[in-house]
């Protein structure tokens, strides 16, 4: 039996994945920060695990959690957007800043020597959920700059990975969902999350050891940095 484990498996696109691993009859590990959550997982079939992405300490016990254990697939999906309406003309206040930065860029970092171990044990596939919106050559406007230079990061850091990691077998790449209907991408997004996560599922069953440090749109495409 194949195995995953999705960080930020609450809500959106993470739950989305785990409903789609776990009808594919896939171990699914989720993280999630409350006990409606662990309730949710659970019925979803998963197996639910604290995290906060936010927090060191959270990540001691994850890997405590892993421990001697080998996973198939890791997908980081934790994310979050910032204020509504930020924009380059008005300077942000340091929580919101903190907020967006510990959530897309501290949480990888932690996440990586923790997680790329036990991906490494089975030549495992580590998998980063992005945002075209962080592709530098794709920003024509001055909305969101924090979140825009979180994922940007976050995508620097998954290239630091994949040249770490890809030589002990361990596939590191970044996907771009499309602008999917969740509570992060609104109603009036173009895509539903069951066609985003099918997408990002082929993306990440045919990533061999070339997709190591490359950035995909949720339909394959290469995108540029
Ligand atoms: N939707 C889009 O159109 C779109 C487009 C491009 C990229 N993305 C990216 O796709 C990913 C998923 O987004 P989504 O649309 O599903 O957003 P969402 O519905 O807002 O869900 C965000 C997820 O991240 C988790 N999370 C946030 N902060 C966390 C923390 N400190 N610790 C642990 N988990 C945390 C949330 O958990 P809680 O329930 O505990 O808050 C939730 O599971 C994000 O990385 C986002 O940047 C989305």
């Amino acid at each position: 039996m194949q195995s995953v484990l999705i960080i930020g498996a609450s809500r959106g696109l993470g739950l989305e994945f785990v409903r789609q691993y776990r009808q594919d009859s896939w171990l699914t590990l989720g993280t999630c920060r409350s006990p409606e959550q662990d309730a949710l997982l659970a019925a979803e079939g998963a197996t639910a695990l604290r995290l906060d992405v936010n927090e060191a300490e959270s990540f001691a016990s994850l890997a405590r959690a892993l421990d001697g254990r080998s996973l198939d697939l890791c997908i980081y999906n934790a994310g979050v957007f910032g204020p509504e309406g930020a924009h380059v003309r008005t300077a942000p206040d340091r929580e919101s800043f903190d907020a967006v930065m510990h959530a897309n860029v501290f949480g990888a970092l932690q996440a990586i020597p923790v997680v790329a171990p036990a991906l490494a044990k089975s030549k495992g596939k580590f998998a980063f959920v992005t945002s075209r919106m962080g592709s530098i050559e794709h920003i024509a406007s001055g909305n969101a700059p924090m979140y825009r230079a979180s994922k940007a990061a976050l995508n620097a850091v998954v290239k630091c990975a994949a040249n770490e990691y890809g030589p002990h077998g361990v596939t590191c790449f970044v996907m771009h969902p499309g602008w999917v209907k969740t509570d992060m991408g609104g109603a009036n997004a173009d895509l539903e999350p069951s066609v985003s996560i099918s997408g990002m599922r082929k993306v990440i069953a045919s990533a061999d050891a070339s997709a190591n440090g490359k950035f995909f749109n949720y339909d394959g495409a290469l995108l540029p940095w």
